[in-house]
């Protein structure tokens, strides 16, 4: 490639790249309540909120993977709209186990893109990046399944076009993470969910949420990566006996970079005032 080329190929992948955003278990009470009645979880959204806006380039999406209320009531929905109004990005999200997936549907009507009946699966198609999003939940449940007909549709929907990558974003992380209180909560089954996506090797990310914490591992031929709580950490405390906790260490999102040249780069972004900047030379 001459000098020419090289530049005009580096502008081109400027010009389709694409910024999405994910933040996770935003865990919203109704309005004057606190998370686990200790923590302002809506204002730590809030402030997540403030901190996407401010980002430079802005993200071109956000996507929230679960647990977007606490306790699945009607006030809590309005409390998440009430606040997801002030986010100047488009956003999509998926329901985790303390949503409730017929009340977050009734509550949430902006969201023409979720389903009107069984479970909240998806595909966008508006991006250089294809989004599929499956739904987890169980009604009732903290654990996490798919059913066969979700497999079925998923596996469909990542033959239809092989041709752009895919995020696939899905509440309960598809893998044990060895922190033994949250091990008892994971996705069923998980080895289904890898026949399908070995199937497809497009698919650039699984995105989830569930583990209040920032991990990666390599599943099926792609990355799986788990995004941080905009609220409470949860503990990370590996001996199997451990007993299960939280911890106000800072909130984050992940930002996902995508470009032709340079793939998918994933980026933790702490949510908060750091000192700084410093001198970096
Ligand atoms: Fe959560």
């Amino acid at each position: 490639m001459v000098a020419g080329d090289a530049a005009r190929w580096h502008e081109t992948c400027c010009r389709i790249r694409m910024l999405i955003a994910q933040i996770s278990d935003t865990h919203v009470r109704p309005k004057g309540k606190l998370y686990q009645g200790l923590v302002p979880s809506n204002r730590m959204l809030a402030q997540a909120v403030d901190h996407l806006n401010a980002l430079d380039p802005r993200p071109d999406l956000v996507l929230l993977t679960g647990d977007l209320v606490d306790e699945g009531q009607p006030a809590e929905y309005a409390a998440l709209a009430e606040i997801l109004a002030g986010l100047r990005i488009p956003h999509l999200l998926i329901p985790g186990n303390h949503d409730a997936r017929d009340v977050l549907r009734a509550e949430l009507p902006a969201h023409g893109y979720l389903p009107a009946q069984g479970p909240l699966d998806y595909a966008i198609e508006d991006h250089p990046a294809r989004i599929v999003a499956l739904d987890t939940t169980v009604p009732g449940k903290h654990h996490g399944a798919i059913g066969a007909p979700s497999l079925a549709w998923l596996d469909a929907t990542l033959a239809a076009d092989t041709g752009r990558p895919v995020l696939l974003m899905l509440h309960h992380p598809p893998f044990l993470c060895g922190i033994p209180y949250l091990d008892k909560y994971g996705l069923e089954a998980p080895e289904r969910l890898a026949a399908v996506v070995a199937r497809h090797p497009h698919v650039e990310r699984i995105l989830c949420g569930h583990v209040h914490r920032p991990m990666q591992v390599r599943f099926a031929g792609t990355l799986a990566v788990t995004c941080p709580s905009t609220t409470t950490q949860i503990a990370l405390r590996l001996r199997a006996d451990a007993p299960p906790a939280s911890f106000l260490e800072p909130p984050a999102c992940l930002l996902h970079l995508w470009r032709p040249d340079a793939g998918m780069v994933t980026h933790t972004s702490y949510i908060g005032r750091f000192e700084g900047p410093l001198p970096f030379a």
